[in-house]
């Protein structure tokens, strides 16, 4: 079985484009929520957002454990505390670096039959929304990093590309990367 999107990564455009509120929540959205599901578990990963499938909607999908959730409109209203996590991103594959970031977050947005969300969130899953909604605000984690962390991943990403040119005529793909300690957002 194949997922319904191919993830879109770093170097495509529609990743760095602020993606529009949704303004109709319909069985059209519904079904996109659920392909993005499918594509994000395939991946894996724990969270996905709708411009990584190439849609410039605000909407995200994730699962940290406890079963697949969708955030229409996603808004954070507070952040506390500070937490370093070692981040990854589904769209930047092969690449992950700790990053410190709130430690708590109370996000508000909606769900799929259009009622309010309220979440109160902590560490996995509060760095799990914030990952998510700066998709939505067309950034990627690597901007967040400090100058000499930003560099290093600019210099591993710039490489990668290399090697996935000199590959792509023999339709080889580097496999989804598992080092434990990480996630994929
Ligand atoms: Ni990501």
């Amino acid at each position: 079985m194949s997922a319904p999107y191919e993830i879109r990564v770093i170097g495509d455009p529609v990743l760095r484009r602020r993606a529009g509120e949704v303004v109709d929540i319909n069985g059209k959205l519904a079904r996109l929520a659920d392909d993005m599901l499918t594509t994000m578990y395939e991946a894996p990963g724990l969270g996905l957002a709708a411009p990584q499938v190439g849609v410039q909607k605000r909407l995200f999908v994730y699962d940290i454990g406890e079963g697949p959730q969708v955030v229409i409109n996603p808004e954070v209203r507070e952040t506390r505390g500070e937490w370093t996590y070692d981040e990854g991103c589904l769209s930047i594959p092969g690449l992950n670096f700790e990053l410190l970031r709130p430690k708590e977050v109370h996000l508000v947005g909606y769900d799929l039959d259009g009622n309010e969300l309220s979440i109160e969130a902590d560490e996995l899953l509060a760095r799990c929304f914030q990952h998510e909604l700066d998709h939505l605000d067309g950034v990627l984690f690597i901007e967040r990093l400090e100058a000499d962390d930003r560099k290093a991943a600019m210099k591993i990403i710039r490489e990668q590309k290399l090697s996935a040119a000199d590959l792509a005529d023999a339709e080889v793909r580097s496999p989804t990367p598992s080092r434990s300690g990480f996630s994929l957002l």
